[in-house]
């Protein structure tokens, strides 16, 4: 094979209570990205689109060629690749936009390199894509994205995550208003405490979303999807936080929070039907400050990355 062209879905990172632990792939949106060997040793991206503009063609800068190359140098192999990025979603929009394209290349590349290394392997340099966007290495929206489901990082030193089971009628909606928010801000403000009786709290909500998520018990789900950490602080960046959480629990939904590092904003709900209205109602709510929005109704993608060429 000398190309191949290969689908890597958005994801929803610490799904309430698990910051930086939690994360979740959907089916839509997501990022695609075309590998093509070359005859020399480079890694050059000869195209990028859906991006206005803003994202860089320097291979050592941007998070879709960053794993390629940490990868090759991990196995040593000197094949050179022109790269093709179409970002299907928007930048900064708690999406995991640059982990889809983390993920897609370094999986692409893999793909053309006989599978060289099992796809679990890939994290390690996928993560090396959120430094290189983000300042941290976290693992929560790139493992989704890579495995596809409902991802726990049980530990980042040593490197330790799994997937845990998650219902079949357990529907996401992801409400994106049209600003921007960077993660690198949005994770300096957040306080380096923790109260012991918050811990505790958070705790007992990680505990019991797992356990409901295996077992399918939505009303535990629903229960445990409670924040008392992260989203009080970072709900401040979110203009109309308070009212579209409101919205969507009033239609149905089952608890609502800050996706990723924000703005975006999503929903667990139990079925399509729901899940919709409860897009509709989240989506009013910008309507009415006249805020644009994107707004994405998908169930948990079990699959993760897709070759489509
Ligand atoms: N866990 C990360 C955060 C996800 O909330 O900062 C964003 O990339």
């Amino acid at each position: 094979m000398e190309s191949i062209k290969v689908y890597a879905p958005a994801t929803v990172a610490n799904v309430a209570c698990g910051f930086d632990i939690f994360g979740l792939a959907v089916e839509n949106p997501g990022d695609e990205v075309i590998v093509k060997k070359r005859n020399d040793d480079k890694i050059i991206i000869t195209e990028i689109t859906g991006d206005q503009g803003k994202l860089t063609f320097d291979p050592q800068k941007n998070t879709v060629t960053v794993p390629i190359i940490k990868y090759l140098e991990h196995l040593n192999k000197r094949t050179g690749f022109d790269v093709i990025l179409h970002k299907k979603m928007p930048l900064g929009s708690g999406l995991g936009s640059s982990s889809a394209s983390s993920v897609a290349g370094v999986y692409a590349v893999n793909q053309l390199l006989d599978q060289a290394l099992p796809t679990r392997e890939l994290l390690q340099f996928a993560m090396e894509g959120e430094r290189i966007a983000c300042g941290s290495a976290h693992a929560d929206n790139v493992a989704p994205a890579l495995m596809g489901g409902f991802v726990v990082i049980r530990s980042y030193s040593p490197l330790d995550f799994f997937n845990v089971p998650t219902p079949d009628d357990l529907y996401v909606t992801i409400v994106h208003p049209d600003i921007e928010v960077n993660t690198k801000d949005a994770r300096y403000i957040l306080k380096n405490e923790v109260s012991l009786k918050k811990a505790i709290s958070q705790m007992g909500n990680v505990a019991g979303m797992i356990a409901g998520l295996i077992s399918g018990d939505y009303s535990l789900i629903s229960r445990s999807m409670v924040d008392l950490i992260i989203e009080p602080v970072r709900s401040i960046l979110i203009p109309q936080f308070f009212e579209v959480k409101m919205a969507a629990v009033d239609s149905g939904a089952l608890g609502c929070s800050i996706s990723g590092a924000g703005p975006s904003i999503f929903a667990f709900s139990k079925g399509k039907e729901t899940a919709e209205k409860v897009a509709v109602a989240m989506a009013r709510e910008y309507q009415k400050v006249d805020i644009k929005t994107n707004v994405f109704v998908s169930p948990i993608n079990k699959i993760g990355p897709k070759i489509l060429d």
